[in-house]
């Protein structure tokens, strides 16, 4: 069994070049920060609420997305995120917010469904959202992947179930009182789409051929024909009212959650 992580936070930590804040459009940013060190991942935990103020944050295309999608909820979460991620980016290098370029580029065909990056940034990171949170988790040795998900469904579709969990699994889940089921589910489910969010297939793997109910991902056959064959390393955390999970490539030892606090 290998040691839980140490999880620290919500803190902040300034890498000594303290008080360059960039104005940028009513938003002032916090100095610097110093990236995770190696085995280390800070996970940002931003709340979904309106914030006009950030969609100056946007690039052209994704302003022009959000202003299709109806003021209220929806358009909240897509501002909260695309906004924190460039947030996030302008803390770590220093960049002010319109030098910094996020690609999104799937490795398998070149569409703008693939896993985001922000260019020359020296980090990897994930980002998973509910209606009502963003957790971002980066990390800077590997690859990262992240999920959450909201607890509180009483039930589980048992053909979502059949399709996406591997034969151990049911194995475990047959054996839980009914109340605990959709917990657990929830629990694998969001280590599974952490992992697929690491290998960048996202919902195009086959979720019922990676188990998950150990330290690591493990394919039970093949759950997408380009799968890694190093070890993905699988965590949970701990969000509250959320089911969280973590993939890695490098073994993660130590979570700081962090906060964009007060934007
Ligand atoms: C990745 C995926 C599982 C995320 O599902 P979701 O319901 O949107 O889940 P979440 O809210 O937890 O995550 C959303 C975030 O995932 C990230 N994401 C999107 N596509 C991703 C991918 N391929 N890999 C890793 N992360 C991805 C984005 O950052 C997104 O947030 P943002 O758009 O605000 O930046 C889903 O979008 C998916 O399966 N995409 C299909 C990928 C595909 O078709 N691949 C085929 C390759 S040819």
């Amino acid at each position: 069994m290998t040691p839980g992580p140490v999880v620290r936070g919500p803190g902040r930590r300034s890498c000594g070049r303290r008080g360059r804040n960039h104005a940028w459009k009513g938003t002032k940013l916090s100095p610097l920060y110093a990236l995770p060190a190696v085995g280390e991942c800070h996970l940002w935990s931003v709340p979904v609420r309106e914030r006009p103020h950030w969609e100056g944050l946007l690039t052209p295309i994704e302003a022009a997305r959000a202003e299709m999608i109806p003021k209220g909820g929806q358009r909240n979460l897509f501002v909260t995120s695309r906004g924190a991620q460039r947030l996030i980016a302008c803390r770590y290098t220093g960049r002010p917010t319109d030098l910094v370029r996020i690609d999104r580029t799937c490795d398998r065909c070149s569409a703008d469904h693939g896993r985001p990056r922000v260019v020359g940034a020296g980090y990897d990171y994930s980002v998973a959202h509910t209606r009502h949170r963003v957790v971002i988790g980066v990390v800077t040795r590997g690859f990262v992947g992240a999920d959450l998900e909201t607890l509180g469904n009483l039930r589980v579709p048992g053909r979502l179930m059949g399709r996406t969990v591997t034969s151990d699994e049911a194995a475990t889940l047959s054996q839980l009182p009914a109340h605990d089921l959709a917990e657990a589910f929830a629990r694998l489910w969001s280590r599974k789409e952490a992992a697929v969010k690491l290998t960048g297939h996202g919902l195009a793997a086959r979720l019922d051929r990676i188990g998950v109910q150990g330290d690591l991902a493990v394919p039970r056959g093949l759950p997408a024909e380009d799968w890694p064959s190093s070890p993905i390393h699988l965590l949970d955390v701990f969000v509250e009212g959320h089911a969280a999970a973590i993939a890695s490539t490098h073994r993660i030892t130590a979570v700081e959650v962090r906060s964009l606090l007060p934007t």
